[in-house]
């Protein structure tokens, strides 16, 4: 298992674009590797399809994108004309989907489903998403079972708070969005805020008399 903060595995495996090292493929950028139960599976085709359309959201924010599941490279290449077919794209396909077949990556990244097996009885991947910083240290992670699909906006507003927390001394409340008001992280001292938020920092009383609950305007 990578937890989060652990350097995330420099993997070489094929895919659907040809052989894959994973850091070369990353470059300086951030990057996501999803991974799905199956080729030719329905919630897949619609999950990867999503990811297709919204692929140029990724790249703005600087986002390399790569999938993966137990199938061979040669079946993501015949299944990426169905997504295309689903989200009705004649574009090239975006990103590439990586091919696990000996599931090695699956074991080594805790993404099998134990409720998942293919026609040998063989073990599938879950609907993992890791978020790989640009210093290849894993920055989050989420593990759905196979009868869930994902919310890729959700991932595209987790994407924005990671981003932005890296970078400025706050932290995103519940259902925040980019733009919205974030919190003022609990070690920065008020004197400090003052100086870190220009735009102001506001205080909510609580019944506890703590002035933890600090609001600033998003940070430039
Ligand atoms: C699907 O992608 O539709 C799927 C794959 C494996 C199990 C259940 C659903």
């Amino acid at each position: 298992m990578v937890n989060l903060g652990d350097e995330f595995p420099n993997f070489e495996k094929d895919s659907s674009e040809g052989k894959i090292k994973f850091y070369e493929f990353m470059g300086d950028s951030w990057a996501i590797l999803f991974s799905h139960p199956a080729d030719y599976t329905p919630v897949c085709t619609t999950e990867l399809g999503r990811v297709s359309e919204i692929a140029p959201e990724f790249a703005k924010r600087n986002v390399k994108l790569c999938a993966l599941s137990c199938d061979s490279a040669e079946s993501h290449k015949g299944w990426i004309e169905d997504i295309k077919h689903h989200v009705k794209s004649k574009a090239k396909f975006p990103y590439p989907i990586i091919a696990d077949e000996d599931r090695d990556l699956a074991l080594q990244l805790g993404m099998i489903d134990p409720d998942e097996k293919d026609a040998q009885g063989m073990p599938l991947t879950a609907r993992a998403v890791f978020i790989i910083g640009p210093d290849k240290r894993l920055k989050l992670s989420l593990l759905y079972p196979a009868t869930t699909g994902r919310n890729f906006d959700e991932i595209l507003r987790v994407v924005d708070s990671l981003q932005l927390t890296a970078e400025k001394k706050v932290a995103t409340p519940a259902d925040w969005k980019s733009g919205g008001d974030c919190m003022v992280l609990p070690t920065v001292k008020p004197e400090e805020a003052v100086e870190l938020f220009p735009k102001g920092v506001t205080t909510k009383d609580m019944p506890s008399g703590k002035g933890y609950m600090r609001f600033t305007p998003q940070p430039e």
